[in-house]
């Protein structure tokens, strides 16, 4: 738990107290934090360099055991990630210290030439995403997450600032819920459960579910989703959840793909290319997440969910290239390449969306095109929309909670690439270049006339190395940015 506090520091019994310091200027209000820092700078060791970090025991200016000294690095470059991940970073060390309360003592936003949300929302941000182990399957837990943070600021800061933390505790365990359905493994996420558990984890925040199983998927002819479930022994779904506060005008949609296992089908994939991919249902995990903490924060727009959840397996009954289905939109698709899954079942649950509930904004998360990765690498996503005003706040917003979006463009020409002799489409491109953008071009034939984005996030969805305030494994990447978009738009 995070939590604001205030306190007086000669009396207050904290175990640990950790003191961000800039290399540069003083960034502390406080006489004793400036004392403490003083004597940190007095010990060659500590600069305050980024990444830097000192521990001074049983200072006698105040009642603690321990005060660890963490270096932010120059004052022009300290931002809200710098802080973020400063926080993180240090909140991992206490975890591996195997201490459960810390104290982290928040600077003054003024010295930092900031404002003060923008100086506690990023550290509360990175201890709470920090503070998560994903260990289920670990017999011996070795490292337990820290039971409290508390971040200290002068008592006349709480009135203005009191909203900060239980907004950060929601948001953070959004984010870790996602992170936890993407690090799941595939034997344990097949569709039903996935979809089962998205449900239960929905109905116990308030959200109204509503699933589309095999049979009403076959009656309502979601052709081009059921050829992607085919080859596989566990069975498809659509997920639809709805968050509808009273008294909201506009409805946003959001569509995550959520295919739970990727082997590529009969275009089966080779070498490396098949490992990770049980992350290929992190744009539904996103969505999800968003979903339950929308409704957990009490937003005030009102937001509907569309979640296609399928394997994408092998097998003799699997969908083969060279096959014609119809989708839900009606058009009919050939199937260049069954390993082109994620545009497919992402078009079913567009076409649904627009034709259900014509919603004024319509954002799609998907893991969709490793080419997306190749031209953006593995932290940053593809923003496809022709709406680039929409496109500027979804990068605003991913500037804002660092999951970083770059807009790409969606040439009209290029649909030419998606011409079938025989069908209206083929899901694969005539040519291997630009295979993010053909893959974007294709959903754009489904999105109505909707004010719509897709995002690719096939880079960031998943880190194989731990970062500051995130373990290895689902990243969580778009829950955060989402939840700030969704109330700006
Ligand atoms: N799930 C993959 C995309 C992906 C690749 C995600 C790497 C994360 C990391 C997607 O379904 C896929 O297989 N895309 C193909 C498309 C191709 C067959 C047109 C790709 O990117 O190679
Ligand atoms: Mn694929
Ligand atoms: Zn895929």
């Amino acid at each position: 738990m995070i939590a604001l506090k205030t306190a007086d520091l000669q009396k207050q019994k904290m175990d640990t107290i950790i003191v961000p310091v800039c290399e540069d200027k003083k960034i502390h209000d406080d006489s004793i934090i400036n004392a403490i820092i003083q004597k940190a700078l007095d010990l060659k060791e500590f600069n305050a360099e980024k990444g830097d970090e000192l521990i001074l025991y049983d200072l006698t200016d105040l009642n603690t055991k321990r005060a660890i000294f963490v270096g932010l690095g120059k004052l022009k470059k300290i931002d809200r990630e710098t802080l973020r991940a400063s926080c993180g970073a240090i909140v991992k060390k206490c975890i591996a210290a195997g201490l459960e309360v810390i104290w982290v003592a928040v600077p003054a936003a003024r010295k930092l030439k900031m404002e003060m949300p923008d100086v506690v929302e990023p550290l509360m941000e990175g201890a709470g995403l920090a503070n998560h182990l994903f260990d289920k399957y670990k017999k011996e837990k070795k490292k337990k997450p820290l039971k409290q943070i508390n971040f200290l600021v002068k008592p006349e800061a709480m009135g203005k600032l009191r909203r900060i933390a239980p907004r950060v505790n929601t948001i953070c365990a959004g984010t870790i819920l996602a992170r936890e359905w993407i690090s799941t493994p595939s034997n344990e996420k097949i569709p039903e459960q996935f979809a089962r558990s998205i449900v239960s984890q929905a109905k116990k925040h308030g959200l109204t579910t509503r699933v589309l199983r095999e049979k009403d998927l076959k009656q309502h002819r979601f052709g081009a989703l059921l050829a992607v479930a085919a080859g596989s022994q566990s069975k498809p779904s659509m997920v639809v959840l709805e968050h509808k506060p009273a008294g909201a005008q506009k409805t946003l949609a959001l569509v995550g793909k959520g295919v739970t296992f990727d082997s590529g089908g009969l275009n089966l994939k080779t070498g490396d290319s098949m490992a990770g991919m049980k992350a290929d249902m992190s744009g539904a995990a996103a969505v999800a997440a968003t979903m339950i903490t929308l409704a957990r924060l009490k937003t005030k727009s009102h937001v509907i969910a569309a979640i296609p959840i399928v394997e994408n397996m092998p097998s003799g009954k699997a969908t083969r290239p060279g096959d014609i289905v119809r989708s839900y939109a009606g058009k009919t698709i050939e199937i260049g390449n069954t390993d082109a899954e994620g545009r497919l079942i992402l078009i079913d649950a567009l076409s649904y969306v627009v034709k259900k509930h014509n919603p004024q904004v319509m954002i799609d998360l998907a893991t969709l095109t490793g080419a997306c990765v190749v031209a953006l690498g593995e932290k940053i996503a593809g923003v496809f929309t022709p709406d680039d005003k929409l496109a500027d706040d979804i990068i605003a917003s991913g500037n804002k909670t660092h999951e970083r979006c770059w807009q790409m463009p969606l040439p009209e020409d290029y649909k030419e690439l998606l011409k079938s002799d025989f069908a209206d489409l083929n899901n694969m491109s005539s040519t291997r270049w630009g295979g993010a953008i053909t893959a974007a071009l294709f959903l754009s034939e489904f999105s109505g006339d909707n004010r719509w984005a897709h995002i690719d996030i096939a880079g960031p969805a998943y880190i194989k190395k731990a970062e500051a305030y995130c373990g290895p494994g689902g990243t969580g990447f778009g829950v955060r940015l989402l939840c700030d978009l969704i109330q700006k738009l």
